[in-house]
């Protein structure tokens, strides 16, 4: 290769890694959002083209894997509905882990003379890659409901982790110095297993509550592994994407756990606490007040002030177009509508600021949960669309409860409280909600798009 073409090479390099920051920093605005996934994907074909210039390949088959690839991709992305989200991200994360697992283990086989750095990068795309890889499939079983969402423990679990680790650990330091024959090479296969196992281990005592913080973390061990593979293949841009990715799952695994008023370390060690595996029902005693949406219609027709606090449900019952209509009427009929977004409201992060940005909801009228908080107690009505963990106020009033300290919309401060749900099924943590029986709180059951739709319709009626 000529100097000319491993400059035009190097360019798009860098001008691959630009653009990934640039879709990054646009992510962090739900109007840029879109736009920012688009300059990313750019990027990275941008970074595709220069990679197949640079290197002497067959061709035949990285074309028949583009292929492949992207017809799974395509129908996966197509199919996969909006509240299985976690789990695709969490199988693709998973094969991050494994792509950089192999090729550690491919250049383990074919240069076992390599250099001390290179030496190093395969030991960690195989310890890292394989942890998310087995990590990330487990997170998925438990999203998937495929195996139980509860934490899964048993005695000297910790115990048998940092063992495992420590086995890894020495047996890594063993083939830095001692990487070629047959006998480091089983060593290697072995270790390569108790990565595998490590991550199956460490994910399996989570419960399904926390989840969202481990694929997060897992995402970013994703990016770790891609960043020693590049340093394994010497491929700058595989270097600066994995770092990318590396360095953004840890700080979205931070705000996730800021969120939960949770330390990392908790999420990872106590399973105890997550998934719902205890329930605050001894202290949520009274009996809920069903209303019909007629009623609830003469409540809201006279609001001066209301806040409307999304969750899951409303992303299960597609209720976005159906909650911004009712918005709308609220506002014509002189009414202030704000909509309060908890951090981890729904299943994924910005899950309900992508579905409200989705039905065209002013982004004016968002609010987040730190500045709905201090003035609910001026709110005329409160309307609960779909939550439930996010406004249980256990959270700040019963120390028993699992979610006790997590930051929750204080729904309940607000004059009247209007739950859209359909029975008195607990949230994703397993947690009873005190709030559905308050004083102050009226329950109107049923699906929420169609009792959003119940409600515009009396609005239009009246
Ligand atoms: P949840 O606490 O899970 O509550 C959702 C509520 O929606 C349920 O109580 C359910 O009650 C109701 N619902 C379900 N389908 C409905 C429908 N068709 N119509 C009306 N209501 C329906 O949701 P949340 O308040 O949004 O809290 C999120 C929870 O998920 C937190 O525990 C969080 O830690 C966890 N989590 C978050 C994320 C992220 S990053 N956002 C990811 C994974 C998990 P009924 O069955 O009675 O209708």
């Amino acid at each position: 290769m000529t100097d000319y073409s491993q400059t035009i090479i190097d360019l798009g390099y860098i001008v691959a890694s630009i653009l990934f920051i640039l879709g990054i920093k646009m992510l962090g605005k739900p109007e840029r959002a879109r736009m920012g996934n688009l300059v990313s994907a750019l990027g990275m074909l941008i970074a595709i083209t220069a990679v197949l210039f640079e290197c002497c390949l067959s061709y035949e088959w990285v074309i028949a894997g583009i292929i492949i690839g992207s017809l799974i991709g395509v129908i996966a992305a197509r199919t996969v509905q909006m509240t299985a989200m976690p789990q695709m991200v969490a199988v693709l994360n998973g094969f991050g882990g494994i792509a950089s697992l192999l090729v550690g283990w491919e250049n383990f086989h074919s240069q076992p003379e390599s250099n001390l750095i290179v030496r190093v990068a395969i030991l960690l795309a195989v310890l890292i890659g394989g942890v998310a890889f087995s990590g990330s499939l487990v997170a998925y079983g438990k999203l998937a409901g495929r195996i139980s969402g509860r934490p899964i423990l048993f005695k000297g679990q910790q115990l048998i982790n940092a063992a495992i680790f420590a086995v890894i650990l020495i047996c890594s330091a063993f083939l830095i110095y001692h990487p070629s024959g047959a006998f480091a090479y089983v060593v290697f296969l072995f270790v390569m297993c108790l990565s595998l196992a490590l991550g199956v281990i460490a994910v399996i005592p989570i419960g399904g509550a926390d989840m969202p913080v481990v694929i997060a973390l897992l995402n970013s061990y994703s990016g770790l592994a891609a960043c020693a593979a590049g340093f394994i293949i010497l491929n700058n841009v595989l270097i600066v994407a994995g770092s990318l990715v590396g360095a953004s799952g840890l700080i979205l695994t931070g705000i996730m756990c800021k969120a939960m008023n949770r330390s990392l370390a908790n999420v990872l060690f106590s399973g105890l606490k997550a998934g719902g595996g205890s329930k605050a029902t001894a202290e949520v005693q009274g009996e809920p007040k069903p209303i019909t949406p007629e009623d609830a219609y003469y409540i809201l027709e006279a609001a001066r002030s209301v806040v409307i606090v999304p969750g899951y449900g409303m992303a299960v019952a597609q209720a976005q177009h159906a909650v911004r209509e009712l918005g709308e009427i609220l506002e014509n009929n002189g009414t202030e509508v704000r909509y309060a977004i908890h951090p981890v409201a729904g299943r994924m992060p910005g899950h309900m600021n992508v579905l409200l940005a989705e039905a065209n909801v002013l982004y004016e009228q968002l609010a987040e949960m730190d500045d709905v908080n201090p003035i609910m107690e001026t709110v005329d009505i409160c309307i609960v669309i779909g939550a439930n963990d996010v406004v249980n106020p256990a959270a700040r009033e019963i120390e028993s409860s699992p979610i006790y300290g997590m930051p929750v919309i204080n729904a309940d401060k607000a004059k009247t409280v209007m739950v859209l749900k359909r029975s008195m099924a607990a949230g994703f943590a397993g947690v009873d909600n005190p709030l559905f029986v308050k004083e102050n709180s009226r329950m109107l059951f049923g699906d929420a798009k169609a009792t959003v739709q119940q409600l515009v319709a009396e609005f239009k009626e009246n």
